[in-house]
């Protein structure tokens, strides 16, 4: 349990910067959620290309076969570290609000929030940064050229590839919403019907899209001919996009968000992304009790009031730090968790509405992609990005073979209406023209004296309690296989209620957690997550996709 001792003692702890900068893994490294997309990275890998061509490889090859999760028509986070210079960089490819956005634009006449609206067709999505993000990358990053990197994507869309399982499902779940969208039903729907595993399906638009961009870079997306088409189209359908809303995207480099955990260097992502800040208040309170002398059952208290207390201050003060005023230094600070853990009692849940309400119900669902990525240099990657909702706005310029997002819903539509992932905010998420929205896409980063590790999930608002875990599990001796597969639980303040896999607390947890007041509710397995752990000592690098997915791993 906390004493005083632990507090001082987790904060005495001084951050290490192990990332062995000596040492090399002597390994290539791909873990993704698709086998194709795996393979594609390390073909690129085999090619004499670096983790970060792997990585442009992997993304681009996921538009292609996993287009309900990511694509060109989204856009996400790239956490990269260089092994030459040791630096970490944060790319943020998140889209932006087109310039005609406002803040009620979901809004009717009477200031309800119209059902659907920033969910579905072209006036739910975003500015595109995947392929600014890509491009950047290559540039910067690479060893290869982009035609090289965008080689495997460009193959898997023009000769297609069968269909799996999980496609299968993706199709059969959306078939209404993308029964609205012509361009996008002709290509998924084998006349008009959901084609059997098994089919190889062919992206012939979609190929020529990555084509042009192989052979004229970004400029080939985000003007002339392609951006006409697609502004055309989403002005058409109702959307609002402006070929100067694509010509004026840009990728941000960020800082990314370093913290520590008991001697863990942990390094994640910084806002527009909501994950970081909340993963590593969570750990900063956790930080001062001595968990390992803990029961388990007093363990999954502590880490379940944890997560209750880190995910009260996201809705209320993130945002787009180029909008936003945000008092990251307060949430971070060991004084502020310090705080929180006297109001976290050692025998009771605390009512979730004893504090501020800011959240809501927030359901989670299967799209969106992360990546992890080792070369045999060091080099890394970690990457979360999405379209957002399955098959994103459902919408696809035709001749592009490009779905669009509907990131705009990651937007605050109205204070204190639940988007579609049930979370609420304030003005700090406002819509504003050329803001980006929160995220909670966090791919991660952790350093100890023992090895590095990669992880990231998608997930909706629970990705942030699914990496703290996997982040715990690391701390406690685990490798890539054992933090994608320990069995998850989730509180998120409101609803207050814990969220648990089967198997996540043994019976006697169940009702020594009911006892103290918490309400449980088992759910179906959730997340998608990939890693990779380098071990320093063995030299071993392992690499592991999500046992509850179709995604592979592969270690050279
Ligand atoms: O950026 C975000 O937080 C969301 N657009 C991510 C969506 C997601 O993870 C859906 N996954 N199941």
């Amino acid at each position: 349990m906390k004493t005083r001792l632990g507090v001082l003692l987790g904060l005495l702890i001084l951050p290490l910067t192990s990332s062995a900068a000596s040492l090399k893994p002597g390994h290539d490294a791909v873990a993704s959620a698709q086998p194709f997309a795996t393979k594609a990275g390390m073909q690129v890998l085999a090619e004499g290309g670096n983790a970060f061509d792997a990585a442009v490889a992997v993304s681009a090859a996921l538009a292609v076969v996993e287009p309900y999760s990511s694509g060109i028509g989204g856009g996400g986070f790239w956490l990269l570290h260089d092994a030459k210079t040791g630096k970490d960089v944060m790319v943020d490819g998140r889209e932006y609000a087109p310039a005609a956005a406002t803040a009620t634009m979901y809004q009717d006449k009477n200031g309800n929030v119209i059902p659907g609206a920033s969910l579905n067709g072209p006036l739910s999505a975003g500015i595109p940064g995947e392929v600014a993000a890509l491009a950047y990358i290559n540039r910067h990053y690479g060893k290869l050229s982009l035609a090289q990197d965008l080689a495997p994507a460009i193959k898997l869309a023009r000769d297609g590839f069968p269909l799996d399982r999980m496609f299968h499902a993706m199709l059969q779940s959306r078939e209404q919403k993308l029964k609205q969208w012509p361009a996008a039903w002709k290509v998924f729907y084998l006349d008009g019907q959901v084609p059997p595993s098994g089919y190889v399906l062919k992206q012939p638009n979609l190929a020529r899209t990555l084509e042009l961009i192989a052979r004229h870079g970004p400029a080939a997306f985000y003007t002339g001919k392609l951006a006409e088409e697609m502004v055309n189209a989403v002005r058409a359908n109702g959307g609002i996009w402006s070929l100067a809303d694509l010509r004026d995207y840009q990728v941000k480099l960020r800082a990314p968000l370093s913290g520590e955990y008991r001697g863990m260097r942990i390094v994640t992502v910084s806002p527009p992304s909501s994950g970081g800040i909340v993963m590593l208040e969570a750990l900063n309170i956790l930080s001062g009790y001595d968990l390992a002398a803990d029961s388990a059952l007093m363990q999954k208290h502590l880490i379940i009031e944890a997560m209750r207390f880190a995910y009260r201050d996201r809705a209320e003060y993130l945002g787009d730090p180029d909008f936003v005023k945000m008092p990251l230094a307060r949430l971070l600070s060991p004084y502020y968790a310090a705080g929180l853990r006297t109001a976290i009692l050692p025998d009771r849940a605390t009512p979730s509405s004893d504090l501020a309400p800011v959240t809501a119900e927030a359901p989670e669902s299967r799209h969106t992609t992360s990546i992890a990525v080792m070369d045999k240099d060091g080099d890394m990657v970690g990457a979360t990005f999405t379209v957002n909702f399955r098959f994103g706005s459902g919408f696809m310029p035709p001749h592009t073979g490009v779905i669009l997002n509907d990131e705009m819903d990651d937007f605050v539509s109205k204070p204190g209406v639940p988007n579609g992932f049930g979370l609420v905010g304030n003005s700090a998420n406002a819509i504003a023209p050329h803001k980006r929205p929160l995220s909670s896409m966090m791919p991660t980063f952790l350093y100890t004296k023992r090895g590095l590790a990669i992880l990231g999930t998608p997930g909706g608002s629970r990705i942030i309690s699914m990496v703290l875990l996997g982040t715990l599990d690391y701390f406690n001796g685990g490798d890539a296989q054992s933090i994608v597969s320990i069995p998850r639980y989730h509180m998120q303040y409101l609803p207050d209620t814990v969220f648990y896999e089967p198997g996540a607390f043994t019976k006697d947890e169940i009702t020594g957690l009911e006892k103290m007041g918490y309400t449980l509710r088992e759910t179906h397995p959730y997340g998608n997550m990939q890693s990779i752990t380098w071990d320093y000592r063995t030299g071993k690098v392992r690499a592991a996709a999500d046992p509850r997915d179709v995604g592979t791993a592969e270690v050279q």
